[in-house]
């Protein structure tokens, strides 16, 4: 994988919430370091030579559950289970500048469809309070923001600092001051408090995430009673004969795609293999109810490429 060049440069400003002390956080964090990390990933970059026992990228903490074995897969690959984040960010940070215009190619143009209908589901009124897990480069939250207002608050939350800081600066130009940005693992959620928000989105994130279990009782616990959640997520094709047409495009033009846009085949070859590795539709919503989620649902879009599933705490 080639990620040289889209490395997030050696002074981008820290990635924190404008208010340390928001009402979402479990306590303020602390100043210079995103997300009280003893080194921002700036630090780490500049103590070279990184030596291989030091992890490639600080990353938020994970969960520590055991809900997943020593190994776990990276797409197709069978890797050791604390190793996966740091394969994940890898795919991440070297796509991270040109996330948005791939994404409007390879699908083109219908992740926007998919998005608009999960935010048709979401119920969002004005003044709620919402978190955008893995939100990336912060589609779902610029919409969030306009929809809650300013009596409202949206927080935009990655675990990856490049794609963080894309989001972060989109969502400035475009003048939504309603936004906090927070570093955080959907595993553990580390920073915000029980009972925090009234809408949980995971768009294209859950796939990514090691331990899926731990990511949805994280999402259930910040969850405020009688809130939602909704994860829209690649899924398993309904339709046969199109799940062969879809696999034939995702292996072999999504790879091209890449290497040509980004100068990165080998992060659009784990695109396609971590969508098929993913749960289908049930088990996830068994998952789902499993993290305690109640009057949960799914929706196929696209003959099952992707699926919204929805579930409340009540
Ligand atoms: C395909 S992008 C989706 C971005 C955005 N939500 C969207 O729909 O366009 C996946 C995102 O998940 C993030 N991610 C991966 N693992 C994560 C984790 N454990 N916790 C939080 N975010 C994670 C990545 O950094 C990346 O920004």
């Amino acid at each position: 994988m080639s990620n040289e060049n889209q490395k997030p440069s050696a002074t981008p400003a820290a990635v924190e919430p404008k208010d340390s002390n928001s009402p979402f956080l479990s306590e303020p964090l602390p100043q210079g370091t995103a997300q009280g990390q003893q080194h921002s990933l700036n630090q780490v970059q500049q103590d070279a030579p990184v030596s291989a026992s030091v992890p490639k990228y600080n990353l938020p903490r994970g969960a520590n559950t055991g809900n997943v074995g020593s190994t776990t897969h990276f797409g197709y690959q069978t890797v050791n289970s604390d190793d996966k984040a740091q394969k994940v960010a890898e795919v991440f940070h070297s796509v991270a500048a040109k996330y948005d215009i791939m994404n409007d190619l390879m699908s083109f143009g219908i992740h926007r469809l998919w998005k608009r209908f999960a935010i048709n589901m979401s119920g969002v009124r004005r003044g709620q309070h919402v978190l955008d897990i893995a939100g990336g480069t912060g589609d779902l939250a610029k919409v969030f923001s306009r929809e809650v207002g300013p009596s409202g608050r949206v927080v935009l939350s990655d675990i990856n600092e490049s794609m963080l800081n894309v989001g972060r600066d989109r969502l400035i130009d475009a003048g939504c001051s309603n936004v906090d940005f927070v570093l955080a693992n959907a595993e553990t959620l580390e920073p915000f408090a029980d009972n925090s928000f009234d809408l949980l989105t995971i768009s294209f994130g859950l796939r990514n995430v090691t331990d899926k279990d731990a990511a949805l009782e994280a999402m259930y616990r910040v969850l405020k009673p009688g809130g939602r959640l909704l994860i829209l997520e690649f899924s398993k094709p309904i339709f046969e004969p199109f799940s062969k047409l879809y696999d034939l495009y995702s292996f072999t033009a999504l790879p091209i795609m890449g290497k040509l846009i980004a100068n990165d085949a080998e992060s659009y070859k784990y695109l396609a293999e971590s969508i098929r590795m993913h749960p289908d539709q049930r088990t996830l919503k068994g998952m789902m109810e499993h993290a305690g989620f109640q009057n949960c649902d799914y929706h196929n879009l696209t003959a099952g490429i992707v699926a919204v599933h929805r579930g409340f705490k009540l």
